[in-house]
């Protein structure tokens, strides 16, 4: 008997964001759909989706596509959530992201990065101690609760200057902001979003005062001391505060979920791929193109939006003015068009020219830093849980596009 023809371009595999088989393994869903074509129209999401890495590329660097912030609804419900997208660089198009980018990316370049190396090695190398001290008196240990999830967040509360006392809730409104960019919140998760907000505005526009009093050497500091805008129409602040405490956010939120997210996939990479650990564990050289390939192999950040501003096509595929499109991140990084054995985990691959950090004018300002975080966690390991292996099946987050763990339970011999 013939096999049946093979659907036509555009032909749906439906699948469904919320479905726990799927989220376990998206990646063969995602090659099903690459081999029909480059764009899909897709109910469930209700917007079409870029499959290829080319079609991909195409949605986050077209000039006629753009992050167009629309308010949640109902107004009078969600003030604080809407304050801090409406101000975020992220969720702005044109000269004001422009605007608002230069000045973000000058006071990160004024040596951030490299001031918190140090800072961030010390504190990957103490939790990574504790870790391995905790499986030592328990038989195992949660990478993500002790390691994944702090690193990061204490290391945005180093960048901004977030004194002692608030670190500890940054965590928890990071986590519950987040839960808005899912497909289908609900009111709870709306709800709480809205509640996270409104705290968290609050304590940035107590620390930004605080910091105009006082300055230091972090990012805040550096962005109020950006002085007066001589070429603006209005000659006013470079940054209004309304826009610090979106910028804030924006770096909690984005510094934040991705890392913690590309610790725990690409740990379990690495467990389930001893020989790729052990390659690594012997060549501290491989790290560099490790990290990429942590990121490129499972990415935890899958699927990014654009809205038309006028008509436009993507791989050929219409996209009307006004519509909106969206990029699938985790199948523009298996794409054989782009990666030799794109379902390998290598941690020498190279080139690897991987979109996990975006591309175009929205590309990830925090690159640098998340490098050097996941980086410094890899060679913690290795230094002090060079046999670690994984202790039980790790359950996963339900969410599809911020695509994590929620334990990654770590033995050692
Ligand atoms: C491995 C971890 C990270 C990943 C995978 C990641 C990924 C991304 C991606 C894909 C975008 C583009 C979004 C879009 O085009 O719609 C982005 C933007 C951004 N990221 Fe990251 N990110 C990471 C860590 C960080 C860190 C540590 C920071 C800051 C401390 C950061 C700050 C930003 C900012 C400010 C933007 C917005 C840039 C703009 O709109 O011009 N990210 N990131």
């Amino acid at each position: 008997m013939r096999p049946p023809p093979p659907p036509p371009e555009g032909t749906l595999i439906p699948f469904d964001p919320r479905d726990a088989d799927f989220l376990t393994d998206p990646y063969p869903t995602f090659a099903a759909l690459r081999a029909l074509g480059p764009v899909h129209d897709h109910p469930v999401l209700g917007v079409p989706v870029a499959v290829s890495h080319a079609a991909c590329s195409e949605v986050l660097r077209g000039r006629d596509l753009g992050r167009i912030w629309v308010d949640a609804e109902p107004l009078a419900e969600f003030p604080a959530f809407n304050l801090l997208h409406r101000n975020s660089l992220l969720e702005r198009e044109g000269p004001p992201h422009d605007r608002l980018r230069r000045l973000v990316a000058g006071a990160f370049n004024r040596g951030h990065t490299a001031r918190l190396e140090p800072r961030v090695r010390a504190l990957a190398g103490g939790l990574v101690t504790t870790l391995a001290e905790r499986i030592g008196t328990d038989g195992s240990a949660d990478l993500i609760a002790g390691v994944a999830a702090v690193l990061p967040v204490e290391v945005i509360a180093e960048l901004l200057g977030v004194p002692e006392p608030e670190r500890s809730a940054l965590r928890g409104w990071s986590n519950t902001i987040v839960r808005m960019y899912e497909p289908d919140p609900g009111p709870v998760r709306r709800a709480a979003a809205e509640r996270a907000s409104a705290e968290f505005v609050e304590a940035l526009r107590g620390l930004a005062a605080h910091r105009r009093r006082r300055p230091g050497d972090d990012l805040l500091s550096d962005l109020l001391d950006a002085g007066p805008d001589t070429d603006g129409p209005l000659g006013g602040p470079r940054i209004s505060d309304d826009e610090l405490v979106g910028t804030a956010a924006l770096l909690l939120m984005a510094g934040h979920e991705a890392t913690v997210n590309v610790i725990g996939n690409g740990v379990l990479a690495l467990l389930r791929h001893p020989e790729q650990w052990r390659r690594l564990r012997d060549d501290p050289a491989l790290d560099a193109t490790a990290v990429e390939e942590l990121i490129r192999y499972d990415p935890p950040l899958q699927l990014f939006e654009r809205t038309a501003v006028a008509d436009t096509t993507v791989a050929g595929h219409p996209v009307p003015a006004g519509t909106k499109i969206a990029a699938l991140l985790g199948a523009a990084a298996r794409d054989p068009a782009v990666f030799t054995r794109p379902d390998e985990f290598d941690v020498a691959r190279r080139p690897n020219a991987h979109l996990g950090f975006g591309a175009g004018v929205h590309y990830c300002l925090g690159a640098p830093l998340a490098r050097v975080e996941v980086a410094a966690t890899l060679d913690a390991l290795r230094a002090t849980l060079p046999d670690m292996r994984l202790a039980a099946e790790p359950p996963r987050h339900p969410n599809f596009v911020m695509r994590g763990l929620r334990e990654l339970r770590l033995a050692s011999g």
